[in-house]
């Protein structure tokens, strides 16, 4: 263990807030974010109380911060290279810390827990923007409550912008559509709900109303011509499937980091808890008054046993077809009612204007940084990121969050480029592999991935904060499985990544460059109820 004394006295300050602005720090741009409780109206009848970010510019480009009327907080609309000072105002009834989910910025200005604020406290971040043009977002990201203050609202968009992209000339203006999707449950007086107790927390928190943009049954006009669209998964666990009801490929310009070298096609694309992607959407042809919605369409999720009792249950519903725990009926755990897996329309795209002229969708988009193999400092020793459920608990490497420690393998040397291999196996209390799978005759619904007797074996949105990484290669493990096969078409493997998706069993390498800043950087689980049940770790850099 590196011990948490040597660290804080290691270093400016470590784990002092961060409460003035420096002068010497010259910014082009100034914001101020307050988070607070508002009252927004999101369904008909009694408005819902939130977590809201409010923001204004205080210097720099009014355009710097979109206004949001949801209970979203603004847009931030930043271009490379500009040095952005931030004032955040916790007026929220409890401690919270602001994270800029996939930017490369100093320790002391990435949100770590260890820097939340009280309520009444100010924090101050100034940082360079050093990412390319992409999309990225903002959340609350204190200890242990992240999953409920991002899941009342606590979540932004961040736009990038640079001149490889402005070269482009992709859709601007009102043809770049922001495309946040989060389910949410809500009781009969309009009020969020969260988590019903201890399964629900080792699942995530899954919700049966699908919001976008935070809005209800969400329909968005279009014009007869190409969108850029920047879809963006701000869920809490849910894991989405995009496709489109017409069964069109959907064509990816860009993935959680930025534009990709080429567009590519894929018949639909998976979406976890973190991830975004940027689709290039072309409704030319459409006719006026017809629309078209993006669904998430049904996948075999590797579900979870709970005892025996469960088992029965579930062969059941295998034998039924319909191949899913907790499916529509609940089976009796409390579940959502929208079960993860299932399908359903996210948001209908109707067209309402015919128009003559459509940008035409390039075929090459930007050149991106060379990262090549042979930069690997550590090739026959990949840095671990070991998924697992143990005991009940979610765990990486084997170990619990500890807020200012890391272990040896958890440390790493500045300005080096590290192979890191993220796996998801079973725990120390797992069953047979896919030992229930034959219960209830004939049942598909347990296969794929799951232990027995009470253990469980689940997909998990891995996250590293600081620079974004590549991903070299996805392997699976031992048999391959339906749950696999229902999804696997739908990894997008290109292109710069700050979070991926583990499915049960699978082997994940990735390149990472670790630069410019010494420090702790959280690595975790963005399934937010596992982050917050402690499945996250620190890399200290140095
Ligand atoms: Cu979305 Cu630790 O972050
Ligand atoms: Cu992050
Ligand atoms: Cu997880």
């Amino acid at each position: 263990m590196f011990p948490g004394w040597a660290w804080s006295q290691h270093g400016a300050g470590a784990g002092i807030l961060n409460t003035k602005p420096n002068s010497a720090f010259k910014p082009d741009v100034e914001i101020e974010f307050i988070a607070q409780i508002a009252e927004i109206q999101i369904l008909p009848g009694p408005r819902t109380s939130v977590f809201k970010y409010d923001g204004k510019v205080l210097r720099g480009p009014e355009t710097a911060l979109l206004k949001s009327t949801s209970y979203l907080g603004p847009i931030m609309n930043l271009a490379h290279g500009q040095k952005v000072r931030i004032f955040y105002y916790n007026k929220l009834p409890e401690p919270s810390i602001m994270h800029w989910h996939g930017m490369h910025v100093p320790q002391k200005m990435d949100g770590h827990p260890m820097y939340a604020i009280e309520p009444g406290e100010r924090y101050v971040y100034e940082f360079e923007v050093k990412n390319p043009a992409g999309t990225n977002w903002y959340h609350a990201h204190p200890h242990e409550m992240t999953g409920p203050q991002v899941y009342r609202g606590q979540a932004g968009l961040i736009t990038i912008t640079d001149e490889q992209e402005q070269k482009l000339n992709l859709p601007d203006g009102e043809y770049d559509l922001p495309l946040v999707i989060q389910d949410r449950r809500f009781t009969a007086g309009n009020q969020l709900q969260y988590i019903f107790g201890m399964h629900e927390r080792m699942t995530g928190f899954l919700g049966d109303t699908i919001l976008v943009n935070g809005q209800v049954n969400a329909t968005i006009p279009v014009k007869s011509r190409a969108y850029r669209i920047r879809v963006f998964n701000g869920s809490n666990s849910r894991i989405y499937k995009l496709g489109w009801e017409d069964g069109m490929p959907l064509t990816a310009i860009g993935t959680d980091g930025g534009l990709l070298e080429a567009p590519e096609t894929f018949p639909y694309i998976i979406l976890a808890p973190a991830e975004r992607v940027e689709l290039w959407v072309d409704f030319s042809g459409r006719k006026p008054g017809t629309d078209l919605t993006l669904q998430s369409l049904e996948y075999d999720f590797p579900q979870m046993g709970m005892g025996m009792g469960m088992g029965g249950g579930m062969g059941m519903h295998g034998g039924m077809g319909r191949g899913r725990m907790g499916g529509r009926g609940g089976m009796g755990m409390g579940t959502a009612r929208l079960a993860q897996g299932e399908d359903f329309p996210i948001v209908k795209f109707s067209v309402v204007e015919k128009v003559s002229e459509s940008p035409r969708l390039p075929e090459r988009l930007v050149r991106m940084r060379n990262l090549p193999e042979s930069d690997i400092a550590n090739p026959d020793q990949p840095v671990p990121i070991a998924a697992s459920m143990e005991h009940m608990s979610p765990l990486l490497n084997g170990a619990s969050f500890e807020m200012h420690e890391a272990m040896d393998i958890e440390r790493i040397p500045l300005n080096t480029i590290r192979k890191v291999r993220i796996t998801n196996e079973h725990g120390s209390m797992m069953g047979g592999r896919d030992g229930m799978g034959g219960m209830g005759g004939g049942g598909r619904g347990m296969r794929g991935g799951m232990g027995g007797m009470g253990m469980m074996m689940l997909p998990h949105p891995i996250h590293m904060h600081g620079q974004q990484f590549r991903i070299i290669s996805r392997r699976l493990k031992g048999a391959d499985t339906d749950s696999y096969a229902s999804v696997r078409e739908g990894f997008i493997n290109s292109g710069w990544k700050d979070t991926v998706l583990v499915m049960p069993n699978e082997e994940i390498d990735v390149i990472k460059p670790f630069e410019d800043y010494t420090g702790l950087f959280l690595y975790h689980c963005h399934n937010l109820e596992h982050e917050d049940l402690g499945m996250m770790r620190n890399f200290y850099v140095s």
